[in-house]
């Protein structure tokens, strides 16, 4: 049986997951329910990145020990992908104890087969403590490429791994594998960057503690990105025993047959996937994997995604707004992820998108397409499949069009294609769809010589939609066998092994249908939308409890560059500890804040919390949205003096603009927020200090 190795990267739990880092263990679930599906033996792991001084940091802001933090905070990623249904995962984190010896035995394998390999050296440069990467050599300022935060200056002895010693033999992997690096264009840019020729890069820290310890250098720890990729091998047992586990062997090493290993990750990380990562493999004298796989980003409304700009999109109000509506909520994230773009391009995340793609997919194409079929085989066959008696040459068009989509979808899946896989089956759906119209089963019921017509016409529908079923198993499972069940079907559509037992003419005349029940209901795009930013609001609440208020408006809890905050997603509320952080008169000063008198105050449609204040601070009006309606009318507001701080980025709550953030004190246990103002007359605009 061949063996499938999948991993999505291991997540940073700094902060909780969103819809980006669910992006990829969704896409990475569908393809390995697909190759399950293909009677492959599939390891599908993920995990947390847990180490580094990122974390270190966070863990230093909320108080408590870096593993303690990291316990904690895995939780909310295991209970995310327990929630988006995903399936038979392996879960790996660096924390656990015997990730220790997979990396101590990497290391000790490169130095013994590659002496000369690691050495002592003086980093001094740029680094970005949010990547967790170097950035530039010097001492000149320097920004993170990848999240153009400015760079800090480190100067530290460290153990550096000559990776120019590979540039040849990972050239000649990269010619002799073209598959290794996809999409194309991915692979063109690490193959232009390995041309340009490639430096030594530092794999040991040594300011932090917070990491798996050097062997005999105790005051090093690794370099986190050494750390990190060794997890996939942790992840299936390449520290038990000397030469790794059962597990190991099978999946990584092939010792009983064929099989492909491949790491879905994000565009951002590729250089450590694609350069770093094999060069530390072919060090140790390890296999290298099959495919390193670059997605696209997710942005919001075209940007990206930050908690600065208070727009990252979190799975679970989605999936919850949806499913209040009865519509499968999961799988609806799942299409709508898989589908907006192109695999490997950045896609654009909206609601609106969301809900659109939904109803004109699902609900209507497939949905309606369900409904009819089950209700004409109820009301005109007493709910038993009828057979196919009359067959005419457009019927052959159809089940030539399902082999079509078929083919093209199991294909598809197989290359990374998923949209296109998606393509293939609703063009079977679209033309299903046709097929119904230009054959009016419901006229053809009227009349009683046309009976064996309406029976071929109905099995025609039938079968299209077992295979529609089968097709769409990995991506939208739970819909998937709905329909199944209610083709009156037994087992699971994904017992069906693809593409072999996948055959038109399968479905069985005689078989009694099951009870037909809405599959993809419609959802009425302005109840969603409030619903959608009800849930999402209680969502930041929950995130939040103290400063719920602020968080509908800015990233008031925001630490300095040096400190960043963990974003304390703990499910549970907990009082917020004092902060334990100083910061110097200069940072104060950086916050610019004024008072201001309100001059028009309305409620922001469809968000029962936030208001939309046009604020007078003296040089201007200011447009700020505010977390304060379940506190304040409207009307009693205006006139009223307030204090803004006005130097904070713009950002967007529900569309609407807001310019800067009113201040307020939190009062009792549910985080009530109560306006600061003045009790002598201030001129607008005067700044406090
Ligand atoms: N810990 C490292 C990975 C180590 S793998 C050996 C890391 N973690 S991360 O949490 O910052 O990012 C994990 C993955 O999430 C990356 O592949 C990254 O590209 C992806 N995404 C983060 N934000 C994203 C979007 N907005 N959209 C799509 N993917 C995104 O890097």
């Amino acid at each position: 049986m061949k063996k499938f190795f999948l991993t999505t990267p291991i997540y940073y739990p700094n902060a909780r997951p969103h819809v980006g880092s669910a992006y990829t263990t969704i896409v990475c679930d569908v393809l390995a329910r697909y190759r399950r599906m293909c009677g492959e033996d599939v390891a599908f792991l993920t995990g947390t990145d847990e180490h580094g001084e990122k974390l270190e940091r966070a863990a230093a802001a909320a108080g408590v020990s870096p593993r303690q933090f990291v316990a904690e905070k895995r939780k909310l990623f295991i209970a995310l992908w327990k929630k988006l249904g995903i399936d038979n995962l392996r879960f790996v984190y660096t924390d656990q104890p015997d990730h220790v010896t997979s990396v101590q035995r990497m290391l000790r394998l490169a130095q013994v087969r590659e002496p000369g390999i690691i050495y002592k050296g003086q980093y001094h440069g740029r680094y970005c403590i949010s990547d967790e990467r170097y950035i530039a050599d010097g001492t000149e300022p320097a920004n993170c490429d990848i999240c153009g935060r400015p760079a800090e200056l480190l100067s530290e002895e460290n153990y550096f791994f000559k990776l120019s010693a590979f540039q040849g033999r990972l050239l000649e992997h990269y010619d002799k594998h073209p598959e290794f690096i996809q999409p194309d264009f991915r692979r063109n840019e690490v193959l232009r960057f390995v041309k340009s020729g490639l430096r030594d890069i530092s794999v040991s820290r040594k300011r932090i503690k917070w990491g798996i310890p050097w062997p005999d250098d105790p005051e090093h720890v690794f370099y986190v990105w050494y750390d990190a990729l060794t997890s996939y091998l942790t992840g299936i047992g390449y520290a038990q025993g000397e030469n790794g586990g059962s597990d190991f062997q099978k999946y990584w090493l092939h010792a009983d047959g064929p099989g492909e290993m491949v790491h879905m990750i994000g565009k951002d990380i590729l250089r450590f996937h694609a350069i770093y990562w094999p060069a530390f493999l072919l060090a140790a004298g390890l296999p290298l994997p099959t495919t390193v796989f670059a997605h696209g980003w997710i942005y919001y409304e075209q940007d990206k995604m930050s908690k600065s700009k208070g727009n990252i999109v979190y799975p679970e109000p989605i999936v919850d707004a949806l499913e209040s509506f009865g519509a499968p909520g999961n799988d609806a994230l799942r299409y709508y992820l898989l589908r907006e773009a192109p695999f490997g391009q950045d896609m654009s995340f909206s609601y609106d998108g969301l809900i659109q793609r939904y109803n004109a997919d699902l609900a209507n194409d497939l949905g309606n397409l369900v409904s009819r079929t089950l209700t004409m085989l109820s009301q005109y066959f007493d709910g038993t499949v009828p057979p196919p008696l009359e067959l005419v040459e457009q019927d052959s068009a159809v089940s030539n069009l399902a082999a079509r989509a078929i083919e093209q979808s199991v294909s598809c899946f197989r290359h990374f294609s998923l949209p296109q896989g998606l393509e293939g089956i609703w063009t079977l759906i679209a033309k299903i769809n046709q097929y119904l119209v230009e054959n009016q089963p419901w006229a053809l019921a009227k009349d009683p010589g046309k009976r064996n017509r309406l029976s071929t016409v109905l099995w025609h529908a039938a079968e299209s939609l077992r295979i529609v079923a089968v097709l769409l198993s990995p991506s939208t499972p739970e819909a998937a066998g709905r329909i199944w069940q209610q083709l009156g079907l037994a087992g699971r559509p994904s017992d069906v092994l693809l593409p072999q037992q996948l055959k038109w003419g399968d479905l069985k005349p005689g078989t009694k249908i099951g009870k037909p029940e809405p599959v993809f209901p419609r959802l009425d795009k302005e109840a969603t939308l409030a619903k959608l930013d009800e849930l999402v609001e209680a969502d930041l609440e929950r995130d939040k409890p103290k400063e719920a208020w602020k968080s509908v408006q800015h990233e008031s809890g925001k630490r300095p560059e040096a400190s960043p905050t963990p974003e304390s997603p703990t499910a549970s509320p907990q009082p917020l500890a004092p902060s334990p952080e100083k910061i110097s008169i200069e940072d104060f000063a950086k916050v610019d804040m004024r008072a201001g008198q309100v001059v028009a105050a309305e409620r922001v449609p469809g968000a029962n919390k936030l208001l939309k204040l046009n604020i007078d601070i003296g040089t201007e009006v200011r447009q700020v949205v505010a977390g304060i309606a379940e506190a304040y009318p409207p009307d009693q507001l205006v006139g009223m003096k307030v204090v803004i701080v006005t130097n904070l980025q713009p950002r967007k709550l529900r569309g609407v603009e807001s310019n800067g953030m009113i201040m307020a004190a939190t009062v009792g246990p549910e985080g009530r927020p109560v306006l600061v103002t003045f009790k002598e007359d201030v001129p607008n605009g005067a700044r406090l200090k």
